[in-house]
């Protein structure tokens, strides 16, 4: 059957198919002189990415609804199969579901920082660890300038659990500022291991709008600096 896709019908066709998240995208694709069928077919992955990309934010704010056991293992796999130098894996993530540890990480937070609140109010706090001396290591021997790669892989690591989460539907915010030492005592991390960030994740309450970003052209350099 020969027919043309506008937003409806492409709306429905995902939902029957059971791809809400995309069916909600279905505006971005909807054109009407555009054959239904080969619009499914041309879908690709990479739109999706990119819209996840561009549309993930930091989200502050939180509903009181808990995060499913089967969802939070896939944002979990979505850390697994993040690139890590030489493959070494070195992220530890604890989740912090227990209020009083949620209480008690908020109190570590710095002055003013504008994701105390998410601390408490998010269902699940994700705190990033990562072993010390392996990413940027070969053979016990630092390999480059900058040391261990830790932060490197970890911040890769992040990324990947913010988008996960945002395409299931949740929010976050990478923390990177409040007192680590502190928060490394109450999450009883062990030596050898370093805590980077606290990511608050949850159902967003509310979004918030897209800092600024720079132009291509403003970072972009060709051949040289
Ligand atoms: C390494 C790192 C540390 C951050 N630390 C904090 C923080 O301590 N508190 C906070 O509210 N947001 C923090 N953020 C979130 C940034 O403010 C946010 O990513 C940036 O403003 C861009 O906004 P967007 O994420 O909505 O695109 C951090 C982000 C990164 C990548």
């Amino acid at each position: 059957m020969q027919w043309h896709a506008g937003e409806r019908e492409i709306k429905s066709l995902f939902r029957a198919l059971d791809c809400e998240r995309i069916a909600s995208h279905a505006h971005v694709q909807a054109d009407p002189a555009v054959n239904g069928k080969e619009l499914l077919k041309r879908r690709d992955f990479m739109g999706d990415l990119m819209a996840a990309i561009k549309e993930r934010r930091s989200i502050r704010n939180f509903l009181d609804k808990e995060v499913p056991g089967e969802v939070l293992d896939q944002v979990l796999e979505a850390v697994r199969w993040s690139p890590s130098w030489a493959n070494t894996q070195c992220w530890e993530v604890i989740v912090v579901k227990d209020g009083e540890q949620k209480q008690r990480l908020q109190e570590t937070m710095g002055k003013g920082n504008p994701a105390t609140r998410s601390i408490v109010e998010a269902p699940l706090v994700l705190a990033l660890c990562g072993k010390k001396d392996s990413s940027g290591y070969y053979k016990g021997q630092v390999t480059t300038k900058f040391g261990d790669w830790l932060l490197f892989d970890l911040g890769i690591a992040a990324q990947s659990l913010c988008l996960a989460a945002h395409d299931l539907g949740l929010g976050t915010v990478i923390v990177g500022l409040f007192d680590h030492a502190k928060a490394m005592e109450i999450l009883k991390v062990p030596e050898g291991y370093e805590l980077v960030t606290l990511i608050p994740m949850g159902y967003p309450a509310k979004g918030s709008g897209a800092p600024k970003r720079r132009e291509i052209s403003e970072f972009t350099h060709w051949n040289q600096f």
